[in-house]
């Protein structure tokens, strides 16, 4: 017998075959029992007519407890009142593996249990589909990068020094050195560029940042291009042409995940339309002032209520460009006309999702650079290799870093970062 997955039940209508699922809830009147049936792929509806099966497999539908494990077998058949549009109609039910009590049940419950129970909470239909969004997004980013002539390089995750800010580092020991988790690959992508041109990576990044925000994860995943002979401004067209092409790749692969979440479809297609505006950190502090924001004053960076209000001047992301030198990292590139500016963005979403992406233009001049690392207090041999990348052939270079549970939360409408990666590592939470 032909074994499919829900997934692909529109090839086999009219077709018996076999799927091995889980129950995720049951319902049943005398005559007819209806399975809500996953298999990983999907979810479906299983229907099992009384006068149609063995008596054993109807009482077995009726009594089987949510989550045990069955093999069906049964046909296809079109179901035009779901949204997925088929269902399969049960001839027999073959127990594999018994649940009992399962903790998670069709009612609501509180966070902190679902947080608890994330191994189990997983398996429902919305994380479902959170982990569908995410997986497409980094589809989407290797397929983007791919076309567009970058390479794919793997930094390392254990690190001598910082990339950001070295009050969020974690420690480790690396036999008799000390070692950290990396913050960012983007030094090593630095290295990286000068050697292949166009250059991305994916990977974990960690922050020990005791921050308790719905934006804020201890271990986060990031991509980080970086494009040799790049300034900052061709690197914004990069960035939005990235983002919008996620978001359509979205709208076009996971119509039903984006169903599932209640996430409107029309408000996504805005997100695709190009160029996103651009506003200077200078003009969003006058606009923050003039708009019940009077005591930000020049030079504090913004948090996420500012960056809010901005993104609700607008209809798409927007890059605010241009931050203080005081407030951003070392390696940005000082603007040519202003001392007190950097060549950054950040990019931040609509909808109060806020910052997902951090870039810039970096100093590629060697002695500024140099500077750069002494005024930030950092130790100079820690970064002979980082200065060297600027004594060999240096050249104009641009970067950023795109943060996945940021963008997933943003496209799949999802309030909380917690629920956009597999096993959240959150301040007060390590298990599971
Ligand atoms: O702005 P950040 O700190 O930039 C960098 O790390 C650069 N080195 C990137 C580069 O230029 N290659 O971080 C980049 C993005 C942020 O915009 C945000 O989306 C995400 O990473 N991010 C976090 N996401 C979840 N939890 C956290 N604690 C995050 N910190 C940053
Ligand atoms: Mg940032």
């Amino acid at each position: 017998m032909n074994r499919i997955r829900i997934i692909d039940s529109k090839n086999h209508v009219g077709e018996e075959v076999q799927i091995g699922a889980w129950i995720a809830n049951k319902r049943s009147s005398g005559k007819i029992a209806f399975l809500e049936l996953r298999d990983g792929s999907a979810f479906f509806q299983g229907v099992i007519v009384k006068s149609d099966v063995e008596e054993e497999v109807f009482q077995l539908a009726k009594s089987i407890n949510q989550e045990s494990s069955v093999m069906i077998t049964g046909i296809i058949q079109e179901d035009s009142r779901s949204k997925f549009g088929y269902e399969i109609l049960v001839k027999d039910i073959q127990l594999i593996g018994e649940s009992h009590d399962y903790p998670i049940t069709p009612k609501e419950h509180g966070v902190e249990f679902l947080m608890d129970n994330r191994h189990l909470w997983l398996r429902s239909s919305k994380q479902h589909a959170i982990m569908q969004v995410r997986n497409e997004i980094i589809r989407a980013t290797y397929e983007f990068f791919n076309k567009e002539g970058f390479m794919k390089i793997d930094p390392p995750i254990l690190t001598g020094s910082a990339a950001e800010d070295t009050t969020e580092l974690f420690h480790t020991e690396y036999f008799d050195q000390d070692a950290f988790l990396s913050q960012s690959g983007q030094l090593y992508m630095e290295a990286a560029v000068m050697a292949f041109g166009k250059v991305f990576s994916f990977g974990p990044t960690f922050r020990a940042e005791k921050s308790k925000t719905r934006r804020h994860l201890i271990e986060f995943w990031m991509m980080e291009p970086e494009m040799a002979f790049t300034n900052h401004e061709e690197s914004l067209v990069v960035q939005e042409n990235y983002v919008a092409y996620i978001v359509q790749q979205v709208i076009d692969n996971c119509e039903q995940a984006l169903h599932t979440l209640d996430r409107d479809v029309e408000t996504l297609r805005k997100y695709t339309q190009l160029p996103y505006p651009r506003i200077s950190y200078d003009d969003a502090v006058t606009l923050l002032q003039e708009n019940g924001f009077e005591d930000l004053e020049w030079g504090i960076d913004f948090g996420s209520p500012h960056e809010t209000f901005i993104a609700s001047q607008y209809e798409t992301p927007v890059f605010i460009v241009n931050y203080p030198k005081a407030i951003k990292a070392f390696y940005m590139k000082q603007h040519p006309e202003r001392e007190d500016v950097v060549l950054c963005a950040d990019m931040i979403a609509p909808e109060g999702y806020g910052e997902i992406i951090g870039g810039s233009e970096r100093e590629e001049n060697y002695e500024l650079l140099k500077t750069r690392i002494h005024e930030f207090g950092l130790k100079e041999e820690d970064y002979d290799w980082y200065l060297d990348l600027r004594k060999y052939g240096s050249v104009p270079h641009s970067g950023f870093g795109l943060g996945l549970e940021r963008t997933v939360a943003w496209i799949s409408g999802t309030e909380h970062v917690r629920e956009t990666i597999p096993f959240p590592r959150l301040l007060n939470r390590i298990y599971p």
